[in-house]
């Protein structure tokens, strides 16, 4: 069965859209998902916890002040025991809440808490989906991974009114889900465990200012996404971008490199590691608690630096050492050579090389123009979108270990 073993948190929220989560729970469990429900107090209006319960064979969790239930189970770990949180039906009301990060009920405690992939099933009337403050929180959780399905075109069920809010109809609410999980058909990296690093480190001076790399996180991001695609189990080690989370993965938010060698060594074991964070090199050996001040006529401070740790040669090395270890090489010159040494001396499988000199404009761009180099050959990839770089890298990580 396509969702087999998988479970599913649902939240259900206060619309008229409920009485097709009593459906849902059904098509879920028909496909051998398991499902704990959430119900908010609105949800209780519509529907009653008694029919939740039967249909999803668990206890329905409605109090977040409950004593039994947080004995029993606890919120934190509601949040966390399950493979995705499903929302549905997701009201106004709830997605403010979400977009806003209040937690003054369980539905929103849990999705707050929460650090599985979302989806949400909006059902709203037409003008409510339409409204400014609905957009913009709408906007917000896309940025802050949260996935929609619907709301639909339609005749609205409570009124004659015409428009876009009706909620997804229960089997497309699984296809979404099937989709998320993966259950579709299994990845060819199912069952392996990736970590991903992205993004600059910042380095602090003093509170105000620090040390970085340039680096978007695109490139990063992108092969994350691509590896989660085929089925990975990915966490992204992900220093500071203006980039959103990509969904269905765990997501550690560092600054400094100490941060994120820290981050990915705590995520050991995994089998496949690909480094593509722009570390710096050096830290402030010792940064200041107070913002340095400028006095004029005095003499301008000089930074003492220090080496930060290099975490792909840390993991490279490491006794829990990734079956597959990938570097990235950010050259300007003598990219081949340069990107060869690195290969020895990090104890990589493969160094993604491009150059970064500032005409070829792949810094911060969405192309890429990379070579890889790998102990046995060197490929030339064509000019590629940081996209199509990523899912490439994901399927030849992927033919590695169909090759055994
Ligand atoms: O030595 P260089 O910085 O050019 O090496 C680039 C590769 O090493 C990238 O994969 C980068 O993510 C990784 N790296 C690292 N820790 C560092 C420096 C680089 O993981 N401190």
């Amino acid at each position: 069965m396509a969702l087999s073993g998988k479970r599913i948190l649902l939240i259900i929220s206060g619309g008229i859209a409920a009485y097709k989560s009593l459906d849902l729970i059904r098509r879920l469990r028909e496909r051998g998902a398991s499902v704990r429900p959430v119900m908010t107090e609105g949800a209780q209006q519509f529907i009653t916890p008694l029919a939740v319960g039967a249909l999803a064979a668990d206890h329905v969790f409605t109090d977040l002040f409950s004593r039994q239930d947080e004995q029993d189970v606890g919120h934190i770990r509601l949040a966390r025991d399950c493979d995705l949180v499903l929302v549905a039906p997701a009201t106004a009301d709830l997605m403010a809440k979400m977009a806003n990060g209040l937690a003054d009920d369980l539905a929103s405690t849990v999705l707050l808490a929460t650090d599985r992939p979302v989806l949400a099933a909006p059902a709203m009337n037409p003008k409510m989906w339409a409204h400014a403050a609905t957009r913009r929180n709408v906007e917000t959780l896309r940025g802050d991974g949260i996935r929609f399905i619907g709301p639909m075109a339609g005749e609205m069920a409570e009124s004659k009114e015409a428009g876009v809010g009706r909620m997804a109809e229960p089997l497309e609410i699984v296809a979404a889900v099937e989709e998320m999980l993966g259950a579709a058909t299994p990845g060819p990296l199912s069952g392996r465990k990736a970590i991903v690093t992205s993004g600059p480190t910042h380095e602090p001076i003093d509170p105000v200012r620090y040390i970085a790399n340039r680096s978007s996180g695109r490139q990063g991001h992108a092969i994350a996404a691509a590896l989660a695609k085929l089925g990975a189990e990915v966490t992204l080690v992900s220093g500071p971008v203006n980039i959103p989370d990509p969904s269905g993965m765990t997501v550690i938010h560092v600054e400094r490199a100490e941060e994120m060698r820290d981050a990915v060594l705590g995520a050991l074991p995994a089998d496949i590691a690909v480094m593509v964070a722009a570390v710096a090199d050096w830290r402030v050996a010792s940064s200041a608690d107070q913002k340095i001040k400028k006095h004029p006529g005095e003499s301008i401070p000089t930074l003492a630096l220090t080496e930060n740790p290099d975490i792909l040669r840390t993991v490279g090395h490491h006794t829990m050492r990734p079956k597959l270890v990938v570097g990235f090489a950010a050259e300007t010159q003598d990219v081949e050579s340069n990107a060869r040494a690195k290969l020895e001396r990090k104890g990589a499988d493969m160094i993604v090389a491009n150059d970064v000199s500032p005409a070829t404009g792949i810094m911060g761009g969405t192309r890429n123009s990379v070579k890889i180099i790998r102990h046995d050959g060197i490929e030339q990839w064509p000019d590629l979108s940081k996209d199509e770089v990523a899912s490439r890298l994901a399927t030849l990580i992927a033919d590695r270990f169909r090759q055994g």
